[in-house]
Parts: C-alpha cells; sequence; structure tokens
C-alpha cells in the first residue's frame, strides 16, 4: 500500500477509491469533535458564569450543571484519546499518521510548505494524497496530541483540587502544580488552550470543506464512510 507521503508508482491505481479512516477512527473522531465542543462551551462558562440568579442559590445549580457536564465530557475526551492512541498502534498505517509525523524529513517539511500555499495563498496546484496531507499531519498532531494531552494533564490537576490530596486525581496529575504551583496560572494556561482549540476546530472545517470543492480529492465524505476518492486519474504530484 502507497503511503500519503510516497507517489504512487507507475500503472498503479491513481483514482481510487482507498479506505483510509477505519470505523473506530472514524467513531472516534465524532465523538472527540462532540466532546470539545461541548469542553469549549461549558469551559468558557465556567470561565465567564453568567449573572447570579434571584432566590436562593441552593435552588439553581446552573454553574454546578456546567461543571459536572464539563467533568462528563472531560472523562469521555481523556478515555476517547487513550482508545485512539491505543489504535495508532493497531490500525491501518493512516491510523499511524497521527501519531508518527516525520519532521525530521525535508521532503515532507516541502510538502507541507505547498499545502501552506494551496491553502492560503490560493496557488492551484493541487496534490493527491490517500490519507492526511502533511499540513492537516501537522496540525492534527499538534492540536490533537500534544494540545490534548497538555488540556487533560492541567484539567485533571484542577479536578484534584476538588477530589482532595490523595486522591487518583491528585497521584496522577498532581505533579502539574510541582511544575506551576499557581493554581491560577494553571486555569489561565487551560483556558488559553481553549482558544487554541476554538482556532483549530474553524480552520479544520475551513479546510475539509475547501478540499471538497477546491481540490483533487474528496474532503468531509472521508470521515464519514471511510473512503478517499480522487477526482482524476493524473499523478500524486501537484498540477
Ligand atoms: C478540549 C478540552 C478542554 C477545554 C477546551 C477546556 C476548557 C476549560 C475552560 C475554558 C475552563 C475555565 C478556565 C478558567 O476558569 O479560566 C475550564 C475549567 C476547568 N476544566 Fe477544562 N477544558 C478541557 C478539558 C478538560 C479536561 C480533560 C478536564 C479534566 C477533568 C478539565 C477540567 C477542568 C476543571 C477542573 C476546571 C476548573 C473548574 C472550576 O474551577 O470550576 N477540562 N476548562
Ligand atoms: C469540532 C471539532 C473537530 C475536531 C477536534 C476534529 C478533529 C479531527 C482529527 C483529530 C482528525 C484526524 C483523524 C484521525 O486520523 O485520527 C480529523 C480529520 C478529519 N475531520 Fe475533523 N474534527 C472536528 C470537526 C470536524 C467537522 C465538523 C468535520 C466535517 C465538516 C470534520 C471532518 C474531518 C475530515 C474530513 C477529516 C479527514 C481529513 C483528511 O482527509 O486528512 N471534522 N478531524
Amino acid at each position: 500500500m502507497v503511503t500519503s507521503t510516497e507517489s504512487m508508482p507507475e500503472g498503479k491505481d491513481t483514482k481510487g477509491p482507498f479506505y483510509v479512516f477505519e470505523v473506530p477512527v472514524r467513531i472516534w473522531h465524532w465523538i472527540h469533535a462532540i466532546a470539545i465542543i461541548v469542553l469549549c462551551t461549558t469551559g468558557y462558562f465556567i470561565a465567564y458564569p453568567l449573572p447570579s440568579m434571584s432566590g436562593e442559590a441552593s435552588d439553581h445549580f446552573l454553574m454546578g450543571n456546567f461543571r459536572l457536564i464539563h467533568f462528563s465530557a472531560a472523562m469521555v475526551f481523556a478515555v476517547g484519546l487513550v482508545v485512539r492512541f491505543y489504535w495508532s498502534l493497531v490500525g491501518n498505517e493512516y491510523a499511524r499518521e497521527l501519531l508518527i509525523v516525520p519532521l525530521w524529513s525535508r521532503d515532507w517539511w516541502k510538502r507541507v510548505w505547498h499545502e501552506v500555499k494551496f491553502y492560503s495563498f490560493f496557488t492551484r496546484k493541487a496534490s493527491k494524497n490517500i490519507g492526511h496531507n502533511p499540513l492537516a499531519q501537522l496540525a492534527l498532531w499538534a492540536i490533537n496530541v500534544l494540545l490534548s494531552l497538555f488540556m487533560v494533564c492541567t484539567g485533571f490537576a484542577l479536578y484534584s483540587q476538588g477530589t482532595g490530596a490523595g486522591s487518583w486525581a491528585d497521584i496522577m496529575f498532581g505533579w502539574v502544580f510541582v511544575i506551576e504551583p499557581s493554581s491560577q496560572a494553571v486555569r489561565m494556561w487551560h483556558f488559553l488552550g481553549m482558544w487554541m482549540w476554538v482556532f483549530f476546530i474553524i480552520t479544520h472545517i475551513y479546510v475539509v470543506v475547501r478540499t471538497d470543492f477546491a481540490s483533487r480529492q474528496n474532503g468531509v465524505s472521508g470521515m464519514i464512510d471511510g473512503y478517499r476518492r480522487f477526482k482524476d486519474d493524473g499523478p500524486m504530484e501537484p498540477q
């Protein structure tokens, strides 16, 4: 099987369809996306709570419910991440692209730059990629792997302040406060992470939709039925 980082050998199928996104990856993708939207929305209201309502505070539990939903979505998010990392080890070669990013390859960086020009400066030279294009691979790794881990570590460290010293959250994530003893600073970093997610979501949706309209391959449908389809049977290189 030819990976997305190689050219297609002479005489091979260059049109597809190719089965790329397996069922566990697709299920994880949509659960991950919903969890993040819930986390960003509830997190925003934890940072900027709604004005107090009239009457007894104990009659309302509005902000408490926001926190409960935030923590529930956080559990789904964290377990989903562990499952997806496991699938990076046992899934197909495209599933492994999320964790294994060839940062050492000059050719790969050249292809990243090509995609930057294609998506940002509207050059009309589109390449064909069976798996993720190199720019997508870089962004997905930086945000959905590194930033996700950062949000889990800072989030569960903040959570440990509620569960208390000696709790599982404290044992597993209390080290965050050794690196940054100020709880307020950890909250601020966690909050800044939310804005990085918002930036990623907007860019990601722009890129996958634009792929459908202005490239040589399909975009959104890939994450629905799992198949990569090309619009022409020309070479994989930019045209
Ligand atoms: C994409 C992932 C996440 C986003 C976008 C997000 C966003 C936020 C935001 C914006 C805040 C408010 C920060 C502030 O007060 O300035 C917050 C608070 C918090 N988050 Fe997250 N979060 C995420 C993941 C997690 C995870 C995985 C956990 C783990 C349990 C978590 C636990 C917490 C806790 C404990 C608080 C503090 C709640 C409080 O003090 O009332 N978050 N989150
Ligand atoms: C809202 C939060 C979202 C997040 C955090 C997110 C995250 C991701 C991640 C991590 C991947 C890589 C999947 C893997 O290989 O494991 C991915 C791929 C993809 N996502 Fe999303 N996604 C979101 C929303 C969406 C939406 C709304 C759409 C459709 C409009 C979409 C369409 C796609 C497609 C088509 C791919 C495959 C891209 C490619 O061909 O390389 N995503 N997304």
